[in-house]
């Protein structure tokens, strides 16, 4: 077998195992053997590339690998769960400004070929440069938004859209005055930054709790920025790579999309989560109806004697890290005979699975966790629903309220429950910025304070009863 045909079957064997920890991925009980095989398979790709005959620069390769490596598996393990988001945004970033660098460094060595460029070729510089410049720079602006290093509300101007649109059109036209012969290097350095400006306006006017969609967004850009490297490198390897993360995340955006009820323009264009002035916050509503509020000891007696207690997470619980207190206080009901399970609304939290991970990580056993078709029609058989730190994924309003942003979105039905308990820590709206009737309802009581701190004195107290 030659040097060529040994390179090229381990590079199958690489996307044989990035297509396998694809499929394990999609369990929470498989997933740790997925990632372990993707591994592999990036080993083993990288284990190639060194093969390639024409390699020359070893040592700087060897240089950055082993600089880069470290911080990489430091930065992953370190990484507080609530925090993960950002990581990945990071990452995916440093994904796409990669894919434009390879196009940049390509038309410098195709460029003083006389005539034009090769139109497959010029098409797949072009397109890495461009795509993957957008997604270096919206995923650095979506990791400031997630890292409060800049606000995460909507920034929005009269015209954006008109100035971003404009943007975009003279790239393309840059893309295609270069394609049609004009081969110079500073047109090309003009499209890269004139795309980094693009990514920065094109992120600015979402939401920092759209940033997942977001995110995932522009790692199906970078895939693609990949893919159409691999296109100009002959590298089969990233070719398949780069469209499989395209696809994964063209796929993730529409998942993530349906479960909120918003179509794609709606999390880019719709500057979702400003603040509407005047609704949030309110503690009476228009009928009258008021928050009726309770303390732990309250709670503890209604939970001790409940025959089904269902807990809903939202991203409270996360940012109060109080999925270990959550779990000692199930235990304590599960030994006064109650049954607890946990509803899981599959956009909870702030990010894809956010709930499933905390609660993983307290050792809630999975067949406790229930997704939001399985929970619903247990509510009106549940003696108290405990929201703890969930807000939109419980408002009644996108049942019932056509005028509310959020109509239409499927939520956890927890008013059909006999008590509702919400653990939260003042009426401050969720990411929607939006009012809840769930508050005012007269089945529910609230519990102000902290979560975690919340959690703790229910323990105390159901020890108590
Ligand atoms: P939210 O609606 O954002 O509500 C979270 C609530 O947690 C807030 O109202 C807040 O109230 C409370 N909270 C914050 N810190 C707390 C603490 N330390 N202790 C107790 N409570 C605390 O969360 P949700 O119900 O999970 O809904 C998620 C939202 O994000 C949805 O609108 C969803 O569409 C959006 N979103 C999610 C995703 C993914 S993939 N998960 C993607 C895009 C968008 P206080 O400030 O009063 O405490």
């Amino acid at each position: 077998m030659s040097r060529s045909d040994a390179i090229g079957l381990a590079y199958l064997v690489t996307i044989i195992a990035f297509i396998l920890a694809l499929r394990f991925l999609s369990s929470p009980t498989t997933a740790p053997l997925g990632n372990r095989i993707g591994a592999l398979g990036m080993a083993i790709a990288i284990g190639a590339t060194f093969a390639q005959a024409g390699l020359h620069n070893y040592w700087s390769i060897l240089i950055v690998m082993l600089v880069s490596a470290p911080i990489g598996a430091y930065a992953a393990r370190a990484v507080k769960m609530t925090a993960m988001p950002q990581m990945v945004a990071l990452f995916n970033g440093v994904g796409g400004g990669a894919a434009a660098l390879v196009a940049l460094s390509d038309f410098h060595q195709v460029a003083p070929e006389p005539g034009r460029i090769k139109a497959d070729v010029g098409i797949s510089i072009m397109l890495s440069a461009l795509i993957g410049s957008v997604s270096f720079a919206g995923s650095l602006v979506a990791f400031g938004k997630l890292q409060e290093l800049i606000s995460g509300r909507p920034i929005v101007y009269p015209g954006q859209k008109l100035v971003n649109g404009a943007l975009l059109t003279a790239l393309l036209v840059l893309a295609i005055v270069v394609l049609a012969g004009q081969q110079r290097q500073t047109l090309v350095i003009a499209l890269l930054c004139g795309a980094l400006l693009f990514g920065v306006l094109f992120v600015l006017p979402i939401g920092g709790a759209d940033m997942p969609v977001v995110i995932s967004l522009l790692n199906a850009f970078t895939g693609l920025a990949a893919a159409a490297t691999g296109f100009v490198l002959h590298n089969n390897v990233l070719i398949v790579s780069g469209m499989l993360v395209g696809a994964s995340g063209t796929l993730l955006t529409m998942l993530m999309g349906r479960a909120m009820n918003r179509s794609l323009a709606n999390v880019l264009f719709g500057a979702f989560g400003q603040v509407v002035a005047g609704t949030a916050g309110a503690a009476a509503g228009v009928d009258g109806a008021s928050v009726r509020s309770a303390t732990a000891e309250d709670v503890a007696v209604m939970l001790a004697y409940a025959k089904k207690v269902v807990v809903v997470p939202g991203y409270g619980l996360a940012v109060a890290q109080a999925q270990h207190d959550v779990r000692t206080l199930a235990d304590l009901l599960e030994q006064r005979g109650v049954e607890v399970t946990y509803a899981i609304h599959p956009v909870a939290g702030r990010m894809p699975g956010h709930m499933n991970v905390l609660l993983a990580e307290a050792n809630v056993p999975y067949p406790q966790l229930k997704e939001m078709d399985e929970a619903n029609p247990e509510f009106p058989r549940t003696d108290v629903a405990l929201v703890i730190g969930a807000n939109d994924v419980v408002n009644p309003d996108a049942r019932s309220n056509a005028g509310s942003p959020i109509y239409g979105m499927p939520i956890l039905n927890v008013d059909e429950s006999k008590q509702v308990v919400v653990l939260k820590r003042s009426m401050n709206p969720g990411f929607a910025g939006i009012d809840n009737p769930l508050f005012l309802n007269p089945r529910t009581v609230m519990l102000f304070g902290d979560a975690k701190d919340s959690v703790e004195k229910l323990i105390g107290s159901v020890k108590n009863v």
